[in-house]
């Protein structure tokens, strides 16, 4: 069955619950309180994606979250952070979001860095035309390398 699901703008108000999914999504690379509450408050593209809770119960689950930032002059932006809940990834959510975040950027080319070892996040880049430009060595926790991943705005 269809995932019933919406993409909307995040804010403030919605701290505990992306606090909340950072750790569910990303164990030991989450961001903390201050990065989120900065990011949330910042001039960034930030987007949610909820779906509906259980009938009669009211509000809605918030299971996904991009952040788009914006570097107009170095003439690109970065996809800072991008997270699916467990329980609703390979749904089409992660693209549903990232899409919309790119929707939103303006900057003629698209940059993120992701861990080597993650294939699922890698994967998705790469359907949306991401290519890796660079590696940064020891750059997680735990002395993994980043990969960067670059396409022009508007490529795949
Ligand atoms: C990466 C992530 C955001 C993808 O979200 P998602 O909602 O599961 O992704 P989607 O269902 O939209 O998948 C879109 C495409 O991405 C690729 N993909 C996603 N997950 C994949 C997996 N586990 N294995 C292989 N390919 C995968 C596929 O090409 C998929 O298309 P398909 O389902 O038609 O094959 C999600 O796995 C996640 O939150 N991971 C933990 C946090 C993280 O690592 N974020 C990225 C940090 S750089």
């Amino acid at each position: 069955m269809a995932l019933d699901y919406a993409i909307l703008p995040a804010r403030l108000g919605d701290l505990l619950a992306v606090h909340a999914l950072e750790h569910r999504c990303f164990d030991r690379d989450a961001w903390g309180w201050f990065d989120l509450f900065s990011v949330l408050v910042a001039n960034v593209v930030r987007l949610k994606a909820v779906t509906p809770t259980k009938l009669g119960q009211g509000g809605a689950r918030l299971v996904g979250f991009v952040v788009g930032d914006p570097r107009p002059s170095q003439g690109f932006a970065w996809i800072a952070t991008i997270g699916v809940h467990p329980d609703f990834q390979r749904r089409g959510l992660g693209a549903a979001l990232l899409a919309a975040a790119e929707a939103q950027l303006t900057e003629p080319r698209l940059r993120l860095t992701v861990r080597r070892s993650n294939a699922a996040a890698i994967a998705l880049y790469e359907k949306f035309g991401y290519r890796t430009v660079t590696v940064w060595e020891r750059y997680y926790a735990g002395g993994e390398a980043g990969l960067v991943m670059e396409k022009p705005h508007g490529a795949g």
